[in-house]
C-alpha cells in the first residue's frame, strides 16, 4: 500500500511518498520520494522559527512540495486540475482551506484531479507550533475530499523514533522486528525525551528536560557566540575544528547527572557559556571553538551517561536516537562507544544523517503501522495538538 505522508510541524515543509509490504508485525517499507522545503533562510534573520511565517511559508510552499514528490515518486499527473472538478466539490475544499486561500489558489490550477495511485493520507497532528500544523491538515483533508482517500493522523515523535530503524532507503519493520523493550532518546529543537517502548504503540515517558530542550540549548549558546540560526550544525562544525584541550580550558557544569532521576536541564549550561562569554570584550575565533566544544562535551555527557543508564535499569534490547540534534556527529560517536564498551548486547539504532531533521517519510512509516492498526479518523475530526503526548 502506498502512503502520502505531509509534515509542517515546525519549519520544514515537507512531502513524502512511501510504500508499504506485509503486516504489523513484520514489514518491509520503501521510501520512494521525500521533498523537505526547509524554511531556514526565512527565520534565521530571527533567529527563532515565527509560528505564522512557518503558517504562511507552509501555504506556499505545500502545492510545488507535493507535486515534486509525486513526481519523483514517479507518477504520471493528469494534466486536469481541481479547477476542472464539479462546482460542488471546489466549494467543499474552498471551505476547509478557508484560512489558506493561497493555498487553495495554487491548488485550483496545479493539483492534479485525478487520483494519483496511493491508498491514504498520513499528516502530522502534533506535536509542533500549532498554526503550522493546522496548514498541513487542512492541505491533507483538500486532498483526501478531492481523492476520496483515508487519512491518518500521525505523532511526529514517532517518526522520528521509526527513522532510526533504515537500511539504505529500505525500512524492515514491525512489531516482530523492533527489538521490545526499547529505549528511544529523542533530541530535537522543542523535545528532549526519553521513551520507553513496550511495543510499537505503547510506550512509558520516563524522563525529559525540565527547561530547555537540546536543539533549544545549541541554538541559544550559538546565539551568544555570534554564530548563525539553526546553533547545532555551527556550533559542531567550530566544536570538530577546536584544538585539542587543555588543563585551563573551561569547562561547564553537567546539570543534573547524578539527580538520580532522568531528567535534564540545559538553560544552566546556557546560562554558564553566557556569564563566560561576557569576560572577554570579543571573542576570539579559537575561544569560540573552545567553548562551542566544551559546551558540546557536557550536554553529550549528560545525555548519554543518563541514556545509558536507563537502558540497564529498564533492561532494553534496543537504543533509539531521534531528532534534528541526532545529526551531531559527536553525539553518534561518543553513544557509540557507550553502547558497544557498556550494552555491547542491545542493538544501537540511528538514522541515517539526512533523516535526522524534519521529514515526511517519517510521517509516512508510521503512517502506514496506523493504518493497518485501523486508525484512520474522518476527516473532520483531525486538529492541531501542539502538546501531542506519545502516551496513549
Ligand atoms: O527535529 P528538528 O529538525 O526540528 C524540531 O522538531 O525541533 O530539530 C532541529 C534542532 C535545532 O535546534 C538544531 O540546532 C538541532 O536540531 N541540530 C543539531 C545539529 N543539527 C541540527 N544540534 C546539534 N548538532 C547538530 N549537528
Ligand atoms: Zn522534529
Amino acid at each position: 500500500m502506498i502512503i502520502l505522508a505531509i509534515e509542517t510541524s515546525c519549519d520544514e515543509t515537507a512531502v513524502a511518498v512511501v510504500e508499504g509490504t506485509g503486516d504489523i508485525y513484520e514489514s518491509e517499507m520503501n521510501i520512494r520520494s521525500n521533498v523537505v522545503h526547509s524554511q531556514i533562510d526565512v527565520h534565521a534573520p530571527y533567529g527563532g522559527v515565527y509560528p505564522s511565517l512557518a503558517k504562511r511559508e507552509h501555504a506556499k510552499n505545500l502545492v510545488p512540495v507535493c507535486l515534486r514528490a509525486l513526481d519523483e515518486a514517479g507518477y504520471e499527473m493528469s494534466e486536469s486540475t481541481l479547477a476542472d472538478a464539479p462546482e460542488d466539490v471546489q466549494e467543499n475544499i474552498e471551505h476547509i482551506l478557508e484560512r489558506e486561500p493561497e493555498l487553495y489558489a495554487a491548488m485550483l490550477d496545479a493539483l492534479p484531479l485525478a487520483r494519483p495511485d496511493i491508498d491514504a493520507i498520513a499528516v502530522t497532528h502534533g506535536p509542533g507550533l500549532e498554526p503550522a500544523l493546522w496548514v498541513g491538515i487542512n492541505f491533507a483533508r483538500a486532498l483526501t475530499t478531492l481523492w476520496g482517500l483515508p487519512i491518518v493522523p500521525v505523532n511526529h515523535m514517532e517518526g522520528h523514533i521509526l527513522s532510526g530503524f533504515s537500511k539504505g532507503n529500505t525500512f524492515p519493520l514491525g512489531s516482530h522486528v523492533v527489538p521490545f523493550p526499547s529505549l528511544a532518546l529523542l533530541v530535537s529543537g522543542g523535545h528532549t525525551e526519553l521513551v520507553l517502548m513496550h511495543d510499537l504503540f505503547s510506550c512509558t515517558f520516563i524522563g525529559g528536560t525540565r527547561d530547555d530542550a537540546v536543539g533549544e540549548a545549541f541554538d541559544k549558546v550559538a546565539r551568544v557566540l555570534d554564530l548563525p540560526y539553526p546553533g547545532g550544525p555551527a556550533i559542531s562544525k567550530l566544536a570538530n575544528d577546536a584544538p585539542p584541550r587543555t588543563d585551563e580550558d573551561i569547562s561547564f557544569p553537567r546539570p543534573m547527572l547524578h539527580s538520580g532521576d532522568y531528567d535534564f536541564s540545559f538553560s544552566g549550561i546556557k546560562t554558564s557559556v553566557l556569564y563566560a562569554a561576557k569576560k572577554f570584550e570579543a571573542l576570539s575565533e579559537t575561544t569560540k571553538r573552545v567553548f562551542a566544544r566544551e559546551f558540546q562535551d557536557a550536554v553529550i555527557e549528560v545525555l548519554v551517561k543518563k541514556t545509558i543508564a536507563a537502558a540497564k535499569e529498564y533492561n532494553v534490547h534496543a537504543l533509539i536516537l531521534g531528532g534534528g540534534v541526532s545529526a551531531n556527529t559527536a553525539l553518534r560517536d561518543v553513544f557509540t562507544q557507550a553502547v558497544a564498551e557498556e550494552l555491547p548486547d542491545i542493538s544501537l539504532h540511528l538514522p541515517d544523517k539526512r533523516a535526522t531533521t524534519d521529514n515526511a517519510a517519517m510521517i509516512g512509516l508510521s503512517g502506514y503501522f496506523r493504518f493497518l492498526r485501523g486508525d484512520t479518523v474522518d476527516p473532520e475530526h483531525v486538529s492541531a495538538h501542539g502538546n501531542l503526548s506519545l502516551e496513549e
